[in-house]
């Protein structure tokens, strides 16, 4: 293939080997769409502004209309020029001529480029943050299912007290809420219009870039070009914002994995998602979670690698911002694949309620809860620590559970143990009890459920008035000239 590279974008007599060397064409064409929507707006305000002729910015858009329309019935090959910002601007010209020379005043590509990017990762953000939300309740929905079913949490991955599989799916739904939360600062960060900024330090013709805010929908400008032209933080914000959804979807993958396995046997998965394996014919494998695991690494990498791209640029643009685009846009499908099949699979994970609360009663999760019944009763909790702690010995050399010890059995180790202090060693008190702000007790689930919910729908809500380049297409079609 022969890529060319115009004279417009500086001079024909390149090697053919660097020339392939650093087109960005194979990866930016992806922001073909938010490219043309920068375009459109642009010539609408260089022609409102008459800093070219109106007759012409209307030719132009026109011509990058059409573009679109090839582009969306899949009939646009585009030129091989060094990048997708050429590639439109030579195309524009072999289909309407000479106008097309007019689009690139008061513009750079390095302005362009961070145009098409803000509007990609505004549009990205804005779709992360609506399915986040939706998944948002989507646990709390099933928490309010499995409310009834109480397992052990863990510190150290031991058992550690009993809690209701509402808390536990609530949990991940917290940190998840933080993920739609960091979502929406990117969204925010991106929603700042560059386009007018030129190759970096403004231009001399009478441009108004307002206008071409209002047009493109974006909330605000950016205030200085120099440091424009060289910013990637909108993408690293959101680049991080997926990493840290990653690292919280492995969590869950990994108590997901080991609730599965017959050591712990809390929960079982749906045929639908379970893979077999080539030799044993017994296996049904939790391959699903593992690869949501596997593939934070790609996330995370993506993140680094962005990081590392812009780390001791000089002030400025520098090419180098060209390689934002292999970590950017894999990461996009990476994110939406990955929480659309983490949303159809944790519903198919099903928790046994018996096994669950079996694991609470061997594992002496209750013990805190007697000592807290006697705190209660006035016992400094020290002296209850030590307590519970002689019952909880005297138990496993009996072979018996917490709940197994009657009251005469408790009363020899300590006189303060009675019928009432040892009904917390019922699971279900033992959960119903803590009502603190943040526990595990039906109340407080209930309180975070709500609080869940509210949050959810408030970022949904910003999210849902980013415009969608579609209707930007349609409002810059008809916008006066
Ligand atoms: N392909 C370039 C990029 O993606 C566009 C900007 C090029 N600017 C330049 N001065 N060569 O960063």
């Amino acid at each position: 293939m022969a890529l060319a590279k115009t004279d417009a974008a500086g001079g024909s007599g390149l090697l053919p080997e660097v020339l392939r060397f650093s087109t960005s064409l194979h990866l930016d064409e992806q922001l073909l769409f938010e490219d043309l929507l920068g375009s459109m707006a642009h010539v609408t305000m260089l022609g409102r502004k008459q800093v070219i002729p109106a007759a012409d910015a209307k030719v132009i858009r026109d011509g990058l209309k059409a573009l679109w329309t090839r582009a969306k019935a899949g009939q646009l090959q585009l030129p091989d020029e060094e990048d997708v910002h050429m590639a439109v601007e030579v195309e524009l010209g072999r289909t309407i001529g000479a106008p097309a020379a007019l689009l690139h005043s008061a513009r750079s590509r390095n302005d362009q480029v961070a145009t098409d990017l803000r509007l990609h990762v505004r549009q990205a953000t804005g779709q992360g943050v609506v399915a986040l939300c939706g998944f948002i309740d989507e646990l709390v929905a099933r928490a309010k299912q499995d409310a009834d079913i109480i397992l052990p949490s863990y510190t150290h991955r031991q058992r550690a007290q009993p809690v209701s599989a509402a808390y536990w799916l609530l949990s991940y739904a917290s940190a998840f809420l933080r993920d739609a939360q960091t979502f929406t600062f990117a969204l925010e960060q991106s929603d700042v219009l560059p386009l007018g900024v030129g190759a970096i330090s403004g231009t001399s013709l009478d441009i108004d870039r307002s206008i071409t805010r209002e047009l493109l929908g974006f909330s605000a400008m950016t205030l200085n070009g120099m440091d424009t032209v060289g910013d990637r933080d909108f993408a690293m914000d959101y680049l991080y914002g997926v990493a840290r959804f990653f690292l919280h979807a492995s969590r869950l993958s990994t108590d997901v994995i080991d609730f599965t396995t017959s050591e712990f046997g809390f929960a079982t998965l749906t045929d639908d998602i379970s893979m077999g394996s080539s030799m044993m014919p017994q296996k049904k494998n939790p391959d699903v979670f593992e690869l949501l695991r596997g593939k934070t690494g790609r996330a995370v990498g993506n993140l680094m690698g962005l990081l590392m791209t812009v780390k001791g640029l000089p002030g400025g643009y520098n090419r180098d911002l060209q390689e934002d685009r292999a970590p950017l846009l894999e990461t996009g499908p990476l994110f939406a694949q990955s929480l659309s099949v983490l949303r159809l699979a944790l519903p198919r994970v099903k928790l046994n309620k018996e096994r669950c609360r079996a694991a609470v009663e061997e594992g002496f999760t209750q013990a805190t809860d007697l000592a807290e019944a006697l705190v209660k009763k006035g016992m400094p909790f020290r002296k209850a620590y030590q307590a519970v702690g002689s019952l909880v010995r005297r138990c496993q050399e009996a072979k018996l559970t917490l709940s197994q010890a009657t009251e005469a059995f408790a009363l020899q180790v300590d006189p303060a143990f009675d019928a009432a202090t040892l009904a917390a060693l019922d699971a279900t008190n033992a959960v119903a009890r803590k009502q603190s702000f943040g526990g595990t007790g039906p109340q407080s689930v209930q309180r975070q459920a709500e609080a869940l919910t509210s949050a959810a729908s408030i970022l949904r809500h910003r999210a849902e008035k980013v415009p969608t380049l579609e209707a930007l297409f349609h409002k810059l079609d008809v916008a006066p000239i």
